[in-house]
């Protein structure tokens, strides 16, 4: 079971930017990620917060909630919260950190990620795929 966290401003994705960040929307989103699980054999719960604390407590709280890996996107969270990083290295789940744009691309203060280096890996650029290939790799790779 995995459980896949959008943090803040994901809720408006669809109206956000679409030039950066394309036209589907957060429901658009979690209805793939759910087929994806479904596809790969895997259930998937989604949410999204804008709050930090929200966050952290779905992240301290996922492994007693039986879930096995997540995929997050922390939005602009990942850029500056050591609460979030702090949260993701204290507890033993494999998580892997997922960006729709290409932060690498863009404005120097996207380039710095304080969560990266506690997730497995980061996937960025690569738009709603992204989610997936990150599911993948916690369905078939983590443990390997
Ligand atoms: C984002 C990139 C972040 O820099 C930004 O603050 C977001 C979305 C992305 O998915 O590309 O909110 O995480």
């Amino acid at each position: 079971m995995l459980l896949i966290l959008n943090g803040p401003n994901l809720n408006r994705l669809g109206l956000r930017e679409p030039g950066v960040y394309g036209s589907q929307t957060l429901e658009d989103l979690e209805r793939q990620c759910e087929a994806w699980g479904a596809e790969l054999g895997e259930a998937v719960t989604c949410r999204q917060s804008n709050y930090e604390g929200q966050l952290l407590e779905w992240i301290q709280e996922a492994q007693e909630q039986g879930f096995g890996g997540i995929v997050i996107n922390p939005g602009a969270l990942t850029h500056y919260s050591y609460a979030l990083r702090d949260a993701i290295s204290g507890q033993p789940l494999p998580v892997v950190e997922v960006h729709i744009s290409n932060v690498d691309a863009r404005e120097e203060f996207r380039h710095r990620s304080v969560t990266a280096a506690v997730c497995k890996g980061k996937i960025s650029g690569l738009g709603f795929l992204g989610y997936r290939l990150g599911m993948e790799y916690l369905i078939e790779g983590a443990g390997a």
